[in-house]
This record gives C-alpha cells, sequence and structure tokens, in this order.
C-alpha cells in the first residue's frame, strides 16, 4: 500500500513551500490521489532529500520566523499527555500496519506450502517458475521511503495538522498552541474576538480528531454545543491531526469595525523621511484585520493619519506603520487606533504566482501583503518590484534577506517606473497568469493597472490600492 502525504506534510518533508509543490502538481510532474501524494512520487522528484537532517525539516519555518522580524518563540515541545496521545495514535497505526504485513506474509507461506505439493504431483515448469518467484520474495531493503516515513512519524509527533473543512485550508500546531494562533501565524484569517476566551467568537466544531483544552476561558459552551464537538479555538490545542468547521473572512466586508489603545513599542527612521512606528496592543487585546488593509491612528497630542498597517495580520498584538511626516512620538505614548477599512488583500482562493509593485511608502501594505502570502505559503513564486530614488528603499535589507531566504522569493530593486514593464516581462515570463499588486499615489496605481490590462493581465487579477 503506497505511503500517503497531504501536500503540506510532503513540503514541509522535503524543505519546500506548498505553494512550489502545488505548481508541480500543476505542471504534471507530481500527481496527487485523493488530494495526497505519494511518498516514493515525492522522493523520485526531490531525490537529493536530507531525510537524515533535522535542519532542514525546520528550514522554511524558521525563515518565515525570522524573515519577519517576529519574535522568535522557542521550538515548544508538546506537553506529556499530547506526546503520549500522538505516540500512542502511531503506535495504533503500526500496529495496523503490521497485522496488514502479517496477514500478508502469511497468504504468501501458504501459497508456498500449496504450489509445493502441487509441484511435487505435477512438476510442470510453470508451477516451478511460480515458486521460485514466490522464494524470491524477500522483504523491501531499508531505503529511502523508509527515511521518509521515519521522519513524516517524527513530524507527527511534534506537530499535529489541522484542515478547515470546506475551504482545504491547513495549518501545523506545534507545542501546545492554540489552534487560534497556530491558525493566524499561517496566515488563516480565523474568526475571533477577544482571543482569551471571553466572547465565543472563535467557536469551532470538531469534525475528527482529538483536541485538549490549554486554558481556562470565562465563556460556557451549552450541552448541545460540546455534544456536538465544539470547542472555543483560543483556548485548546490540537492532540492529534483535527479536521475542523470553522468560520474564515474570506473578504474585508465580514470584518467589523474596532477601536484599542496601543502603546508604542518603537518608532525607528529607516531612511530620510521615513518613520518606521511599532505599536503593541494590550495583552487582551488584539485587532482582527487582513494584511492590505489600513487603520487610523488617534495620536496622543493631537491629529489622526489613515495609513495601512505594514505588518501581517498573523503576528499577534504588533502592529507596524510606515509613514513620512509622522508626529512626534515617545516610547509608552498610547495611540488609539481604529478599523480596518479596505479592499485591497490578497484573493484569498488563488494559487497563482503573484507579482508586487511598490512605489516608495507604498512599500508598506505590499510589506503586509508580502508577509502574508509567506504564511499562506500556497503561491509557487513571489516577485517584488519596488520603485524608490537611489537610497530611498528603506528596508532593502528586509528584502534581501527575504531573498536570500526563499527560493520563490525574488526581489527587483528600481529607481524609476520608466522601464517597468519591460523589467517585468523580463523577469517574470508569462507574467500574465500572475495576480499583481499595485500600491502607491491612486493615479499612479489606476494608470499601471490600465497599463498591465492591455498587456494581457486579466482584470480578475488585478488589484490596486486605493487611499482615500
Ligand atoms: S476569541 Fe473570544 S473566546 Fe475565543
Amino acid at each position: 500500500m503506497p505511503h500517503l502525504l497531504t501536500v503540506s506534510r510532503a513540503a514541509r518533508l522535503v524543505g519546500v513551500s506548498r505553494g512550489t509543490l502545488q505548481q508541480r502538481i500543476k505542471d504534471g510532474d507530481l500527481t496527487t490521489f485523493e488530494g495526497h501524494i505519494v511518498a516514493d512520487d515525492l522522493l523520485r522528484l526531490y531525490p537529493e532529500t536530507r531525510l537524515h537532517d533535522q535542519k532542514e525539516l525546520d528550514r522554511v519555518e524558521h525563515i518565515k520566523e525570522t524573515a519577519f522580524a517576529k519574535r522568535v518563540r522557542e521550538r515548544v515541545l508538546p506537553d506529556a499527555e499530547t506526546l503520549a496521545a500522538r505516540v500512542q495514535a502511531l503506535g495504533i497505526e503500526l500496529a495496523r500496519v503490521r497485522a496488514v504485513a502479517s496477514y500478508y506474509a502469511g497468504a504468501i507461506e501458504e501459497l508456498r506450502d500449496k504450489v509445493k505439493s502441487m509441484n511435487s504431483v505435477g512438476d510442470s515448469s510453470r508451477l516451478r517458475e511460480v515458486l521460485k518467484e514466490i522464494d524470491a520474495i524477500r522483504p523491501p531493503p531499508p531505503d529511502s521511503e523508509h527515511g521518509l516515513m521515519a521522519r513524516d512519524s517524527l513530524l507527527r509527533i511534534m506537530a499535529a495538522q489541522v484542515v478547515i473543512r470546506g475551504t482545504g485550508h491547513e495549518f501545523f500546531v506545534e507545542g501546545t498552541d492554540t489552534l487560534l494562533d497556530s491558525g493566524l501565524r499561517s496566515g488563516l484569517s480565523l474568526d475571533y474576538g477577544c482571543s482569551d476566551g471571553r466572547c465565543g467568537k472563535c467557536k469551532a466544531r470538531v469534525v475528527s480528531g482529538r483536541t485538549k483544552a490549554v486554558r481556562q476561558t470565562g465563556y460556557t459552551l451549552t450541552p448541545k454545543e460540546l455534544a456536538e464537538g465544539v470547542v472555543l479555538m483560543c483556548a485548546n490545542t490540537a492532540v492529534t491531526d483535527v479536521t475542523l468547521e470553522a468560520e474564515e473572512a474570506l473578504t474585508a466586508d465580514v470584518i467589523s469595525a474596532q477601536s484599542a489603545d496601543a502603546r508604542v513599542k518603537a518608532v525607528t527612521v529607516p531612511a530620510t523621511g521615513v518613520t518606521q512606528l511599532h505599536l503593541q496592543t494590550s495583552p487582551d487585546t488584539r485587532l482582527r484585520y487582513l494584511a492590505g488593509q489600513e487603520f487610523t491612528l488617534h495620536f496622543p497630542r493631537g491629529g489622526s493619519m489613515k495609513l495601512p498597517a505594514a505588518g501581517c495580520p498573523c503576528d499577534e498584538r504588533n502592529l507596524y506603520f510606515q509613514a513620512r511626516d509622522l508626529p512626534q512620538l515617545e516610547p509608552a505614548d498610547v495611540v488609539q487606533v481604529s478599523g480596518p477599512r479596505g479592499h485591497f488583500i490578497l484573493d484569498a482562493g488563488s494559487t497563482r504566482p503573484i507579482i508586487f509593485i511598490a512605489n516608495e511608502e507604498g512599500f508598506a501594505p505590499i510589506k503586509a501583503l508580502i508577509e502574508h502570502a509567506m504564511a499562506l505559503d500556497v503561491a509557487p513564486f513571489l516577485h517584488l518590484f519596488w520603485i524608490a530614488p537611489q537610497g530611498a528603499h528603506y528596508l532593502n535589507n528586509l528584502c534581501r534577506a527575504w531573498t536570500d531566504s526563499l527560493d520563490q522569493f525574488h526581489y527587483h530593486e528600481l529607481t524609476s517606473d520608466k522601464e517597468l514593464l519591460k523589467v517585468v516581462r523580463e523577469s517574470v515570463p508569462r507574467f500574465e497568469g500572475c495576480d499583481v499588486y499595485l500600491a502607491g499615489p491612486n493615479a499612479w496605481t489606476q494608470s499601471w493597472r490600465t497599463q498591465f490590462q492591455l498587456n494581457g493581465v486579466p482584470v480578475t487579477q488585478l488589484h490596486a490600492q486605493q487611499r482615500k
């Protein structure tokens, strides 16, 4: 029986992005069986996989953590109960596979005896051949597939996989992280409110698998909900692989307006005139938004500004903004943040490659979209074209770090848009098949939107930032 792997697990095992594997499936290099990949086929395509290199297993995850400049989390081990449950699940699977193997071994033995007895009576040459074939049957030698399976078993002990029924979105839960935190960190827009067990907005039904409460809650589920397997995602972790029925925001309209106070964590000036602001909400508050959307910031000494968030919504309580002419702010100042607004967001249903084009500080929402696309890991490749005067690419180091770390990310630093179409055409063959995101002054994004449309990019794949 072939060993089948989900696309997410297969990508993790060979150290490539999920988007890359999906592209190989689309190109016909890899076949799927009911959405799963056969381990043997995977190894044929990636023979260089270093099966015993544990570091490689964590490579993509580590890159995401560091490239987002987020707090690098300790690799937290699952607790003893979770580990025991995962080992038990693997033990049950091993016992089942052993039972099947022993059944076939017995059947072969029986067949061999039967053929032997027939051979002694009939002595036909065909029977002798069949006997030889049966004698030649030996257990396969240890090979790379066994290595892959061993690695898969380790992965299954360390992290449980969650699949959302309906959208088919997948993510991994490590340690005793909650379902909500793990899902958000993977770029999913799961429904939630308070994020600490008070509001009940993160309810989800466990269709299969086992979850476990990791925090006390102030919200009480009804007996009916409990009987149906409903859990609060912000208070439960996955013990085994799990399938959930959970609500996700796939459009901007379903996210309601919110308002929260956020403290200034840091104010930096990465380039002359551009300020980067890092805000953090209180431990029990998290603003829900989609990458690319904007907020209104009300400053402590008066005045307000509408700015797009420059970070991924998966980055917990942290909010980042970049702008020229920000008023003077001190560490620990409190800024009131309200929103979100806007429809400049990733196309949730697309698995196409993506071209991001930023004009100067248009980089802010583009950075959020890139981080979101990296967290989702479904685009086969990402190209960033950033147009700004010489020396004004204020986060050049970050863009270069992404390029160095991620095979599927390509950065193009431009000082003018004069040759933009030519550069895009030369850098991205078949760019008409990509999603294109444009951010900058409204007149500029509209003009380039038209240019790309005239050059073959369907209007449904063109997304231009519209600042109010
Ligand atoms: S988000 Fe409020 S209870 Fe989970």
